[in-house]
């Protein structure tokens, strides 16, 4: 069952809109190409988060996400952001143990925190596209299970969703999970 206040998100997303004189902006792309999920963030002459919006032009599945991350940032500073983790928003729609479903907020807050500090976003040239139902890439999965050690495909999809629909993908992200456990290996003192 979807909790109430992932559902209040979904229903009635808040700061649904695009923002004109952002101090910063992050981007990610949608399930199906061409589309985006973008984050606005305004910066006061005090450091914290004035105003926080966003716009999509995909699957509304991340609206909910996207309207509790803006308005669990508001009044936080620069190193506050960079502290939040894909849980924190994920407790903001009552599913800590759902962090899937927090994700494309947490990587467009990523993307522009990188863009104020002059990087590229973490989500460009992803590699190959591995999971087509949730529009998912290889530079992504690998990325989730190097932070958080990932090492089954059930987990690769709690936390990226990829794996979620057909499943056709499960012999790719199986192999990307060998690939990984290899580099470790290879990577540790004494091997
Ligand atoms: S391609 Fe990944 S679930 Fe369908």
């Amino acid at each position: 069952m979807i909790p109430r206040a992932h559902m209040e998100h979904f229903r009635n997303p808040r700061n649904k809109r695009p923002m004109s004189d952002a101090s910063a902006t992050g981007e990610v792309e949608g399930r199906r190409p061409g589309e985006t999920l973008k984050l606005f963030l305004k910066i006061g002459e005090d450091g914290r988060v004035v105003d926080a919006s966003f716009t999509n032009t995909g699957d509304r599945q991340s609206d909910a996400s996207a309207s509790a991350l803006t308005v669990l940032v508001r009044g936080l500073t620069v190193p506050q952001l960079e502290k939040l983790d894909v849980v924190d928003i994920a407790q903001r729609l009552d599913s800590p143990d759902n962090p899937g479903v927090a994700t494309p907020a947490y990587e467009i807050l990523r993307s522009a925190l990188a863009q104020l500090k002059g990087a590229p976003s973490p989500y460009q040239d992803e590699g190959r596209l591995i999971c087509h139902c949730f529009h998912v890439r290889d530079g992504r999965i690998r990325s989730y299970v190097r932070e958080r050690d990932l090492r089954t495909v059930e987990q690769v999809n709690r936390w990226t969703r990829a794996c979620g629909g057909c499943r056709s993908c499960r012999p790719d992200i199986e192999l990307i999970l060998e690939q990984e456990r290899d580099r470790v290996a290879t990577t540790e003192p004494g091997a």
